[in-house]
């Protein structure tokens, strides 16, 4: 493949990877809302009622369902176009593959492969324990809301969190989170070209904000419940 094509290639790799990357934070927002509404179960008189009807819709409702379908795959391809560009990468030392700009600036962009590992790891053991215990093993309690059966997924997270072991697993990896989305978001402007000396301090300002708000939202969670149950 000549250099021209590897380049053009990577390229369209990047705007893939941008787009989705996108994609999954707007996930990561629903995922977060859906989330907070255990912590319902800490006021007076509270439950997790909310979150269990709201765990089933998201697992039941046909528009949801193929959501999760994009929801995977776009994983798979933001985790697989990552790897191949940051190995054509390495490959390419000491002309590395690189566009100029403000957004490799930041020291987070060094690190994207490995603050990108840790979430995939993280990600195999989060669904192992929470979606394919429920979904594909069955190994899950249920509970009656209205005279209707739910899966008991409060009770699994509320279960998970009883272990510091497991929160402070959570906590550090939101932080690492937090840094991958502090440059991802804004590279992603970069990359599909909606750079602007107008609007680019205000992508910068949001992205901090985005890295900050989602970690933070995240790990309220396990240190709510670890600290109240
Ligand atoms: C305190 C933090 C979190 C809690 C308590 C939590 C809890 C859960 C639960 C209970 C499920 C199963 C829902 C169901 O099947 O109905 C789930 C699924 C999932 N989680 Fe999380 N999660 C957290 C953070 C994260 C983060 C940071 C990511 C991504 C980096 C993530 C990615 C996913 C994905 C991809 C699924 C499968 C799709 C879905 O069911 O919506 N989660 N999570």
């Amino acid at each position: 493949m000549s250099n021209y094509t590897l380049h053009y290639s990577s390229i369209t790799k990047k705007i893939i990877m941008s787009l989705v990357g996108l994609f999954l934070i707007t996930f990561l927002f629903l995922h977060l809302g859906i989330n907070l509404t255990l912590l319902e179960k800490f006021r007076p008189g509270g439950s997790t009622d909310t979150f269990n009807i709201a765990a089933h819709f998201m697992g039941t409702n046909i528009v949801i369902k193929v959501f999760e379908v994009v929801l995977f795959g776009g994983f798979l391809i933001h985790i697989l176009f990552g790897l191949i560009l940051q190995i054509q990468n390495w490959m390419a030392r000491p002309a590395r593959y690189k566009i100029e700009g403000w957004s490799h600036t930041s020291p987070f962009s060094k690190f994207m492969i490995h603050t990108g590992a840790l979430i995939f790891i993280f990600l195999v053991i989060h669904l192992l324990d929470f979606y394919f215990k429920a979904k594909v093993f069955g190994d899950i309690g249920s509970v009656t809301i209205d005279g209707k059966e739910y899966h008991d997924m409060g009770a699994l997270v509320l279960a998970k969190f009883q272990s510091i072991g497991f929160v402070i697993f959570y906590v550090v990896l939101f932080i690492f989170l937090g840094f991958h989305l502090h440059h991802a978001f804004q590279s992603a402007f970069q990359t599909l070209g909606l750079n602007h000396s107008k609007y680019t301090p205000f992508i910068k300002g949001l992205s901090t904000i985005i890295s900050i708000i989602l970690p933070v939202g995240y790990a309220i969670i396990p240190l709510v419940i670890y600290f109240n149950s």
